[in-house]
């Protein structure tokens, strides 16, 4: 192994990136930190107006970025995203998975409808990304695939179910790929628990959430940098012998619980 500096790890000033769901939260706090790190990118996003943003943010701090408008779950658009990107700057060396998502309901009202577009937007559309990206990442040097999942795909989650399952099956998708596609291209994914992003400060009041913030135990509700420092760690060459795992990012609270558990020191 040569030795480099770990500025020269987290290079990706050779490491064209494609982000899907870049317009917003999560996928643009990801697309500008690449960006930052030396990364051109290609946005996919269904909204052309904060694809558009995202876009103009990166090119006035002196980045490159093109987007992708187009629905994520349709396979065309993960052919068109790689195609683009090879064109424009000639391999793919990154792919964030970004899009998913979810609406809360009880187990017993999801409809069958409800759950195949869950599993749909969150398992399918992360599936074909990777498999339209992994032959361009191997055929070109090698690459790296960071997965979006969540603190729900890893403990049952109430009230989401169909989420969950989606989510579970993203954190399994990664380790199988992760092995079958080794060593040209690792998988990893992160978990986060709830950040404070566009997606979600729609489903809850200040007041909840600083319910929700008083019981992580760093103390804070988590924000898109917070997600986007991991990805970046995982699709760097700092973390090069990294693959098949899931990072959670969460403030501690996936083990919260357990205070609850322990007999306290007197
Ligand atoms: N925010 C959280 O608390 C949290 C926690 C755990 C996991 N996640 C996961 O992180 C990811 C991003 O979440 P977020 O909160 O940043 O969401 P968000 O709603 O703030 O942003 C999602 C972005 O993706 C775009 N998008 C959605 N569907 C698309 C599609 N079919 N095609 C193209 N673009 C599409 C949206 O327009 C939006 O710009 C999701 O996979 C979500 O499940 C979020």
């Amino acid at each position: 192994m040569s030795p480099q500096s770990a500025t020269q790890l987290l290079d990706f000033s050779e490491k064209p990136s494609i982000v899907t769901g870049a317009g917003s939260g999560i996928g643009r706090g990801c697309a500008l930190l690449l960006a930052e790190l030396g990364s051109s990118v290609c946005v996919v996003e269904r909204e052309a107006d904060t694809a558009e943003r995202t876009v103009a943010s990166i090119d006035a701090s002196g980045g490159e970025a093109f987007a992708v408008v187009g629905d994520a779950r349709e396979t065309s658009v993960a052919k068109d995203a790689v195609k683009q990107t090879v064109d424009r700057f000639g391999a793919v060396r990154v792919l964030v998975n970004n899009v998913g998502g979810m609406f809360p309901a009880a187990a017993d009202d999801i409809s069958d409808n409800g759950w195949s577009a869950i599993i749909r937007l969150t398992l399918d559309t992360t599936f074909h990304f990777c498999r339209e990206t992994a032959p361009i990442m191997r055929s070109g040097g090698g690459g790296a695939i960071v997965n979006i999942a969540s603190v729900a795909g890893i403990g049952g989650s109430p009230f989401s179910a169909h989420y969950g399952a989606a989510k579970a099956g993203v954190i399994n998708l990664t380790q199988s790929l992760a092995i079958e596609w080794a060593p040209d291209v690792r998988v990893n994914a992160v978990a986060p628990d709830f950040i404070r992003t566009e997606g979600t400060d729609g489903l809850m009041s200040d007041e909840q959430r600083k319910r929700i913030a008083a019981l992580v135990p760093m103390g804070r509700l988590g924000e898109p940098p917070d997600v986007a420092r991991a990805v970046a760690f995982l699709a760097s060459e700092l973390a090069a012998f990294v693959t098949g795992q899931t990072l959670v990012v969460d403030g501690g609270s996936l083990y919260r619980s357990r205070l609850d558990f322990t007999p306290t020191p007197d």
